[in-house]
């Protein structure tokens, strides 16, 4: 997300952190996120605009529970391909999607920049490989995946997708569950499936208050590659 749009969007909780936590982030993080914070930026608003940056990786717990009570909608996950022999999933979080992924595929790999995220995954899903990289560098070789897929952590950003096509074989699909910007896929040419949302589980409070409404992931866009 451009970080004009995530400041300004921010949910309410951005309030629980303070600019020194930025400070807290692991340095590769920091230096990563902070290249998008234009110059001249007061430090409320970089904080509001890495908001769900210091989540993930300060307040994992937190991702986690929401994570939870936001289950991907059945539909997108019935549109997914039947099985594949390697399945990847790009910023994978603590495995919501993962976690689907096992069923349908050999081997799953998992990016994952946060290590509390990559900690609570591992424990989740202990057969699937969990690696610390970014979108935008993929350390792996070109057509390594037959699926290529995220949730809820992507967008149209040129340099990430080029990645994603490179590690997916050819044939193969590429499949991204809301993400930023669904139109712009559809304008694209991928394929777009908007599935109806289920009724949300019972939920602490907390979440709504912390994160604002709930949203589960009920976008599909897809492209074989
Ligand atoms: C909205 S969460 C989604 C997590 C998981 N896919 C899910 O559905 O629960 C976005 C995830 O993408 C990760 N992430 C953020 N920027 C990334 C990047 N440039 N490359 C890879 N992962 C990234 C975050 O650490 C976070 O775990």
């Amino acid at each position: 997300m451009e970080f004009d749009e995530a400041a300004d969007k921010a949910p309410p909780g951005w309030r629980h952190f303070a600019f020194e936590d930025v400070a807290r982030l692991p340095a590769a993080v920091r230096e990563h996120e902070l290249a998008r914070v234009p110059p001249g930026e007061p430090e409320e608003r970089i904080v509001r605009g890495l908001f769900w940056t210091l989540v993930y990786h300060l307040d994992a717990g937190r991702w986690d529970e929401l994570a939870r009570n936001e289950p991907i909608a059945a539909a997108v996950l019935d549109a997914l391909p039947g099985h594949v022999d390697a399945a990847l999933d790009v910023g994978a979080g603590s495995g919501r999607l993962t976690q689907h992924l096992v069923a349908r595929a050999t081997r799953v790999v998992a990016v994952e920049p946060s290590d509390p995220l990559r900690a609570l995954l591992s424990r989740r899903c202990p057969t699937v490989e969990v690696v610390s990289a970014w979108a935008e560098k993929l350390p792996f070789d070109a057509g390594s995946f037959q699926l290529t897929a995220a949730c809820g952590a992507l967008g149209p950003d040129p340099v990430v997708l080029q990645e994603l096509f490179r590690v997916t074989a050819k044939g193969g699909r590429v499949a991204l569950i809301s993400p930023e910007h669904p139109e712009w896929f559809e304008s694209q040419g991928w394929e777009r499936l908007t599935a109806p949302v289920s009724p949300l589980p019972e939920h602490p409070a907390w979440l709504d208050e912390f994160f604002g409404p709930l949203d589960p992931p009920h976008e599909l866009v897809t492209a074989t590659v």
